[in-house]
């Protein structure tokens, strides 16, 4: 786009109208007073998120997962050379350290770095200053020197310091924690999206977000050594920002309009001083809104759904599917489908999913039985309203609540509902419970050999019809 928008608020208007009506990716040439451009809405469509993977469906990217997770003692050869690709798919996922790259095409130091090159978005009216929304934030364990990287806005405080919203269930926060002075930082804006994506995945800590690109791309994150910081950085990136945060450092970050709907309330966090900006010739800056669901952000929470699903399976695997709505916010509510095998199934995989990584912050669990359709909203009202004895089945529990939640009488804890909605054995107190209406098979088979016979084709397609 050619026209000179301005990154206060009115990028947000025309994006957040052009993700809701499932609109392309913008890359806005002339922000105004910012030298660089601004690309939007990039993942903000199914379609755009499996083209960024190179797959047909985002659950195809989770059956890659499985085959790795599901790894056997192979039997006879063909299982033997499957399961040695696999494994080189593994040790060809670690990211290769290179000389040089692009993204060291400009380098800015010192008194050069100026964050008001960039064009930063101030996103909704009370946000106090523009924030950076897009970031891949690298840092390094200082106990055992794993690296980890997380998506984390970083509100702009001046032209060469920004905060840090690292929240308290994150690994990039236990690192910082883990330093007793100064822990470097570096912030890659601009990667292939599978990059981008992977900083906002919820990988166990020990796991290298870059190894797990590397993985989903088929080829390995090409990594640079940063000029001002002992730290490693991507060297395809756009732009990077290389400094510091210090342990001790605190202001006030916030507030921000932000995924939950609502303004999240000012809070003291880190703040991080940049000792380098280095960028290519050109640079593009990426950028996101976050607000009232639906937003870009909903297909980030979709790909992580479908590609954590194998994980999930691993320690349940009596669960068939499940779906974190985006009107949900994805961690306000989990339907999860399960092949139930004894009485008092439902609570005991309710309480896994509350002890599970970021999903142990979900605060409403409904668990239907394997047959429903757990991504269809009107079947699973349907169930829980037909299968549920509030009295009886429905779970009340405490635990960690999500640290943007702003319902819970105190910040972090609060209360957990689940919602039993399979169908009840004796031993669970149900009376026998009646059959579900279904039509036989041969009754359908029947209907949709004579379909064209009744002349509904124009009002209804025959059944199965628009798979063919
Ligand atoms: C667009 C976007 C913005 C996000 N902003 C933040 C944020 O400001 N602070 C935060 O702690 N998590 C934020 N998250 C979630 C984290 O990126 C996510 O929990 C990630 O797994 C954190 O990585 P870590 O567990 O390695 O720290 C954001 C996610 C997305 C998709």
């Amino acid at each position: 786009m050619s026209a000179e928008v301005d990154p206060d608020l009115e990028v947000t208007e025309i994006v957040d109208r052009t993700v809701k009506a499932g609109g392309p990716a913008l890359l806005f040439e002339h922000p105004k007073g910012a030298r660089h451009a601004l690309l939007i809405n990039q993942f903000g469509t199914e379609k755009r998120m499996c083209m960024a993977f190179g797959v047909d469906s985002l659950d195809d990217i989770s059956k890659k997962l499985s085959n790795v997770l599901e790894l056997q003692p192979p039997q006879g050869l063909l299982e033997k050379v499957r399961g040695l690709q696999t494994l080189k798919s593994i040790a060809d996922s670690r990211p290769k350290t290179v000389r040089k790259g692009p993204v060291h095409e400009v380098v800015l130091q010192g008194d050069e770095v100026d964050l008001s090159l960039l064009p930063v978005m101030r996103c909704w009216p009370d946000d106090p200053a523009p924030f950076i929304t897009l970031p891949a934030v690298i840092t390094r364990d200082p106990r055992d020197g794993s690296r980890n990287v997380g998506m984390y806005r970083m509100q702009v405080i001046d032209r060469n310091t920004t905060f840090m919203h690292w929240q308290i269930h994150k690994d990039g926060r236990a690192d910082w924690l883990a330093t007793d002075g100064r822990i470097p930082v570096a912030v890659a804006l601009g990667l292939d999206p599978v990059s981008a994506y992977s900083a906002s995945a919820p990988l166990p800590k020990h796991l290298d977000e870059f190894m797990m690109a590397g993985f989903l791309r088929g080829e390995p994150v090409e990594l640079v050594k940063g000029i001002t910081v002992d730290l490693e950085v991507p060297a395809h990136a756009e732009i990077v920002l290389e400094g510091y945060i210090e342990q001790d450092e605190l202001g006030t970050e916030g507030p921000f309009g932000d995924h939950t709907g609502y303004y999240t309330a000012a809070e003291p966090f880190p703040v991080f001083h940049v000792t380098a900006m280095t960028m290519r010739r050109d640079a593009i800056y990426p950028s996101i809104v976050v607000g009232k669901p639906p937003q870009e952000d909903a297909w980030l929470g979709k790909a992580t759904e479908r590609i954590f699903l194998p994980a999930v399976r691993t320690t349940l695997p009596e669960v068939v599917d499940y779906d974190l709505p985006v009107a949900g916010g994805f961690h306000n509510c989990v339907i999860v489908s399960i092949r139930k095998q004894f009485p008092g199934h439902a609570q005991k995989v309710m309480h896994a999913i509350w002890g599970m990584g970021m999903l142990s912050l979900t605060k409403c669990v409904v668990v239907v039985d394997a047959h429903v359709d757990v991504h269809d909203y009107e079947q699973v009202l349907f169930y829980a309203g037909a299968n549920v004895d509030p009295k009886r089945d429905v779970v009340i529990s405490e635990g960690p609540l999500d640290h943007l939640d702003h319902a819970p009488e105190r910040q972090f804890f609060g209360g957990k509902l689940g919602i039993d909605a399979t169908s009840k054995w004796p031993e669970e107190g149900a009376r026998p419970w009646p059959k579900e209406i279904e039509m036989t098979e041969d009754v359908r088979a029947l209907v949709d050999r004579r379909w064209a016979e009744y002349g509904l084709e124009s009002v209804l397609p025959r059944r199965g019809a628009e798979s063919r």
